[in-house]
């Protein structure tokens, strides 16, 4: 599992053609050497995502629960859209479901001055998750950046990443530190999630 991982780190990305992959069903995308591939969900990964493990506590197994047995559901039903970030071995080594959402302005810190409505637009990154044994291996940035590019690259408004992490997802709460995400002013923080927000301007 850990051969060709150090590749990842000195990858390039390509956003045009990441969001034409996003297009084409079916299409795969060379986007990390020989390593990574970013392939959209189809029925033809169900069997093997039954594998996909990112851990045994509640939020881990909440996202195992829905990469196995949700995802392609809500996909067909156009609730959101799940992309798998496979190795060369058709292994998932990561995966990110994402939707159209919109944030109320007063909790991302922008004057009224500056947006005139009461939410801005955002795209929610309703899941987010990586193999365990790809765990700790600078995967996880490498999908939060190709999330970047593609709300980037969205033919509409979009000026928010939006997500909400269980408070005790301590593990998760840093890497989207790391990744400056933000907690928004003026929010109350829900009893066991937190929304946080990335700035895409
Ligand atoms: C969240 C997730 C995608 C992050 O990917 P990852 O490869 O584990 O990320 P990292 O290894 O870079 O860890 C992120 C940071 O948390 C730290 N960390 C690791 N274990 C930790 C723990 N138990 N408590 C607090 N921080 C922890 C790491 O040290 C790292 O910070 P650092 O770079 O300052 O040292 C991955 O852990 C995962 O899939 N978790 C299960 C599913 C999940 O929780 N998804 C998010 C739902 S909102």
């Amino acid at each position: 599992m850990a051969t060709g991982l150090s590749a990842l780190r000195s990858i390039s990305w390509h956003g045009a053609d990441a969001l034409q992959s996003c297009k084409e069903n079916t299409k795969l995308l060379h986007v990390a050497g020989p390593t990574l591939y970013v392939i959209p969900l189809s029925e033809a990964h169900i069997e093997s995502l039954d594998a996909f493990d990112c851990g045994t506590e509640p939020w881990a197994a909440d996202q195992n629960d829905f990469i196995r047995n949700e995802a392609i559901e809500d996909q067909h039903r156009n609730l959101n859209r799940t992309y798998l970030f496979q190795d060369e071995n058709g292994n998932c080594a990561g995966f990110v479901t994402v939707l159209a959402s919109q944030v109320k302005v007063e909790h991302t810190g922008l004057s009224r001055r500056e947006v005139r409505y009461g939410v801005a637009p955002a795209l929610l990154v309703g899941r987010l998750a990586v193999d365990k044994p790809y765990q700790g291996q600078e995967i996880a940035p490498y999908l939060m950046a190709w999330v970047r590019r593609l709300a980037r690259n969205l033919p509409i408004g979009c000026r928010f990443l939006a997500l909400h992490v269980e408070q005790e997802n301590k593990r998760a709460i840093r890497f989207y530190e790391k990744e400056e995400f933000f907690m928004p002013p003026n929010y109350e923080p829900e009893k066991k999630q937190r929304l946080m927000l990335y700035d895409l301007h």
